[in-house]
């Protein structure tokens, strides 16, 4: 039994307002803008100041909180700082005319709202009585849709670019606040010259007092850039390529983000990747100290030479020589943090960087060593600093041609491209070339039939329960020896989303779902989304945290593991076994719709940070499920469009994350893409499931593909039923559908078992995945009850916020219409009722409630109706002197099979008899 500690959660919102801090960028500050001083007065423009965006949209963003404190709130709470009330007020009134617009929900949310047009008579008065003004511009994201390069999206609307340059005009002192996913256009920054420019990111439900802490100096900016801002979208590589539903070529190859621009154009970035001022000037001296044959070490000393107490963060690049492969000119192979140094301060970081992180992957052969991560000979410069461009030179060292590791080539591509290389014109400069893609060698289908897995044979029931193996009486395979085929098949089928078997409101439960799988004594696990925080749609309510992008600016691995060990807590707390993230995909091009989520335009980067969350949740024996394994860089046609990419891009760039994540950070739950990866839709790709992640990565864990994916057999049209291909691939888990033990997905795995497409042997490896998953989780604590009373008592403490999953009713709602029974809810003032519902047929539906008020017709006895923590609408009833009446709401499409209701009565006086769902038109948009 493992020792249990409480969630406390005044340390988590400590913990997640130092990182909202740490990720906030600090671009330019003249004048000594910031920070604000004791006693000032702060102007405040931009409606964003009335609407903090805490993270994006979509699964990434689902969080129910206890609170949000954004800018506004935060500034109101400090003492020392004071905002101009007129301003304040003028916006005020405009809101109540101009509410948010919540567009037409998800994929179809507006990225950004109106903003109010300024008087100039407002800001001059204005800057009459303020010290300073701040103005936030404020951007979300999410999925199924991608930023356009456009006013109002990627770029400022023409109200906005004109707040700007109207505030600029009249205040000497002006803050531009990004409360913007990831980075964004930046080009207004020279016409209206704001004397200072913060991105502070979407910073969760702590990220207001982030900012403000910030802003005021009680944390000197130390949060660092991880994306290059080039002056123009069209200025990134990949920008001609993105978008396409169909085909998505990666000609750019491995040259992403600042590999692209210090390499070939240096002159179209505006910040580079890495940049991030401080209040404070810091010196760093670094030195290359040690050049062994398996790594090198930097050793850096970094001298607070301001005025201010601060962090600095130390950068270490290598330059490898051109050789065969061709080269970027700086790749990111180390970096560390410095505590608070105090002005005069100094401190010392040696890092020490294995010269795998030096390598490059020869896809081709042309080194003479085909498929291996390779160092070529030659020269290889070190360079160190405070980002990328400010990097200095601090040693180099001669390498003799050294294979670092061997693998075999795998997902390579199959559509012919010509890729990016550099030509050397002259010395330091190159010019973009092309070469050839090197394209797949390997017969697939008989890699898969060769290494198809041994038997084991099939025992029939011997009377072993899971619990045995458990108790490590007898071995796993003694147990999956008696399982039948169709017992197979269910395991692998998800359920969700809102499974009545899991925690309330979550993404999937999967494990012991049927009855016969429950008998054995499988526990039932499941997964939350992710990654922003965990997302319980009945309505229970999580913490918030930073997204992505913020985390990755922090260039904080302590602090972000600090911080995901209140996630694990967290996740323990409500009896979940991993959350739907890291989301890890490489921030391939500034305009895609879920970069919010993501971290970084760098590999190394990325994976660091990913594992300090795992690590981090580890602690409580929970984890993360990495994604999107691989290459989901745009929203556009994700379920159709088909990455093209080489397999040296994949090994350097987009797979490096994961592969950092699952060998340092511990990863064993992965999730898949929905779209294709060279010509395999990714959930039913065998090389890159079992080829890459198991067999050359040493991942032990479970791979589930992304909600209701499509898999293929290579050269076949992608289905939502083909099971029978994502099993062969070792893809784990299908999510997910709406029961198990029906096949309500068809999929077609006992099917292809039948004909021979897929064997017992497959099924028999995917159920042994998921069930070491399951022996090793948190589910299995509790099965076994190995939980301790303090832990059980402490959850249940908590019993308001964490639904009662063992007491929640579900109510099978049929086509012809089911009534539920409405004469014992409690209907009191404030109270609320909660149940759930499975739904067989999907389409629009219409609930009608029959009820009576003793009240006369005055009396207002309205009833709120949410379904998955979403208003569907308000009856709004009244009194009927005793007399039962019905009236009918209609609750739109109810797509997915089970789903949260809840019922909130905001005065006593209402009876209801019954609620029935009625169906009025079926249609399933999934077909
Ligand atoms: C997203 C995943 C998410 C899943 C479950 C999908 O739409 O792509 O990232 O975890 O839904 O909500």
């Amino acid at each position: 039994m493992r020792d249990y500690i409480k969630l406390d959660q005044e340390k988590y919102a400590a913990l997640a307002r130092q990182a909202a801090a740490e990720g906030c960028v600090l671009l330019k500050n003249d004048k000594a803008t910031l920070p604000v001083r004791k006693g000032e007065s702060i102007a405040l423009f931009g409606r964003s100041m009335f609407h903090y965006y805490k993270s994006g949209l979509g699964s990434g963003g689902l969080v129910n909180t206890r609170y949000t404190i954004g800018l506004l709130d935060a500034l109101k709470e400090h003492d020392e700082i004071s905002t101009n009330e007129s301003v304040l007020d003028a916006y005020e009134n405009w809101l109540i005319d101009n509410p948010y617009d919540e567009g037409q929900g998800w994929g179809k949310v507006p990225w950004s709202q109106a903003e109010m047009p300024l008087h100039e008579e407002l800001v001059r008065k204005a800057a009459e009585e303020s010290d300073l003004a701040l103005i936030v511009i404020g951007r979300t994201g999410g999925e199924d849709q991608d930023s356009k390069d456009e006013a109002g999206s990627y770029r400022l609307t023409e109200l906005e670019e004109q707040m700007i340059a109207t505030v600029c005009r009249y205040f000497p002192r002006s803050v531009v606040i990004l409360n913007t996913g990831n980075i964004i256009d930046m080009s207004w920054l020279e016409k209206s010259d704001p004397s200072a420019v913060l991105a502070a990111w979407q910073g969760g439900q702590e990220g207001g007092h982030g900012v403000v802490d910030i802003l005021t100096g009680d944390i000197n900016p130390c949060g660092r850039l991880t994306d290059t801002i080039a002056l123009k979208a069209d200025d990134y590589p990949s920008t001609k390529n993105f978008g396409d539903l169909k085909t998505n070529i990666y000609e750019e190859d491995i040259y992403v983000g600042y590999r692209y621009f210090e390499t070939f154009a240096k002159e179209k970035v505006l910040y580079p990747f890495g940049f991030g001022l401080s209040y404070t000037d810091f010196t760093i001296e670094a030195e290359l100290t040690a050049i062994k044959s398996e790594s090198i070490s930097v050793e850096a000393t970094i001298i607070n030479r301001g005025y201010s107490a601060g962090k600095e963060i130390v950068q270490v690049y290598s330059e490898a020589p051109q050789g065969k492969l061709g080269k970027p000119v700086r790749v990111l192979v180390a970096y560390g943090k410095t505590e608070v140094l105090k002005p005069g301060e100094s401190a010392s970081i040696t890092l020490d960087i294995p010269k795998t992180r030096l390598a490059s992957y020869d896809d081709s052969g042309v080194t003479g060593s085909k498929s291996s991560f390779i160092l070529e000979a030659g020269r290889y410069n070190i360079y160190a600093g405070s980002d990328v461009r400010q990097a200095l030179k601090v040693g180099s060292f001669e390498q003799d041609f050294t294979v670092i590791e061997t693998l075999e080539e795998a997902c390579a591509p199959v559509t012919f491209f010509n890729r990016l290389k550099p030509v050397q014109r002259e010395e330091g400069f190159f010019a973009e070339g092309r070469q050839p893609v090197p394209l797949r060698t390997v017969d697939l289908q008989k890699r898969i039939d060769d290494r198809s897995p041994e038997e084991i044979a099939f025992t029939g029931d011997r009377g072993i329960s899971f619990g045995e193996v458990y108790e490590g009486k007898t071995s796993l395979d003694d147990f999956i020896a008696q399982l039948s085929d169709e017992e197979m098949a269910c395991l692998t089928r998800g359920e969700g989303m809102s499974s009545p078997k899991a925690t309330p409101g979550v993404a999937a439960a999967f494990g012991g779902l049927t009855d016969s799988l429950a008998d054995r004594g499988i526990p039932v696990g499941c997964c939350a989304d992710g990654p922003s925080g965990i997302r319980m749609d009945c309505g229970t309510k999580a913490f918030s945290l930073p997204n992505g992008t913020a985390l990755g600016c922090t260039f904080n691995d302590d602090l972000v593991r600090d911080l995901f060990v209140m996630l694990g807590r967290e996740l323990r707390k409500n009896r979940i076994e991993t959350i739907l993230g890291p989301g890890i995909n490489i921030h391939r091009n500034p305009l895609n719709g879920r970069n919010f989520e993501y971290i970084s335009e760098d590999p190394l980067l990325t994976g660091k940070i990913a594992a300090a969350q795992l690590l981090g949740m580890a602690e409580s024996n929970v984890t993360g499920t990495i994604k999107h394994f691989v290459a989901n860089n745009q929203e556009a046609g994700r379920s159709s469009s088909d990455s093209v990419v080489s397999e040296r891009a994949l090994r350097e760039i987009y797979l490096k994350g994961f592969e950092i994540a699952v060998k340092e950070g511990g990863a064993y739950s992965v999730m898949t893409t929905y779209g294709a990866l060279n010509g395999i839709w990714t959930a039913g790709n065998y090389d890159l499931c079992t080829t890459v992640l198991r067999d050359q990565w040493g991942f032990h864990g479970i791979a589930m593909t992304d909600w209701w994916a499509q898999m293929n057999f290579e050269g076949e049209e992608p289905s939502r039923n083909n099971t029978a291909a994502m099993i062969r691939a070792q893809n784990d888990l299908y999510m997910c559908v709406g029961d198990s033990a029906t096949n309500a997905g068809n999929d077609n795995t006992l099917e292809m078992l039948e004909k021979g497409v897929l064997k017992r042997a497959h099924l028999q490896r995917s159920a042994r995945n998921i069930l070491k998953f399951l022996l090793g989780s948190l589910a299995m604590e509790h099965k076994s009850g190995r939980i301790s009373d303090q832990e059980l008592k402490e959850m249940k403490a908590d019993e308001d916020q964490v639904a009662d999953r063992e007491n929640l009713t579900f109510y099978r709602i049929n086509a012809e219409g089911t009534d539920i029974d409405g004469s014992s809810m409690n209907t009191s003032g404030g109270s609320e009722e909660l149940f759930g519902i499975t739904v067989r047929t999907f389409g629009m539906y219409d609930l009608k409630v029959r009820y009576k008020s003793d009240l006369n017709v005055l009396a207002q006895v309205s009833v709120s109706v949410f379904m998955d923590n979403q208003l569907i609408g308000t009856l709004a009833l009244q009194g009927t002197e005793g007399e039962w009446k019905e009236q009918t709401l209609h609750m739109g499409m109810i797509f997915g099979t089970n789903h949260f209701i809840k019922l909130f009565f905001p005065q006593t006086g209402l009876d209801l008899e019954s609620l029935t769902f009625k169906l009025e038109r079926e249609f399933n948009p999934l077909g």
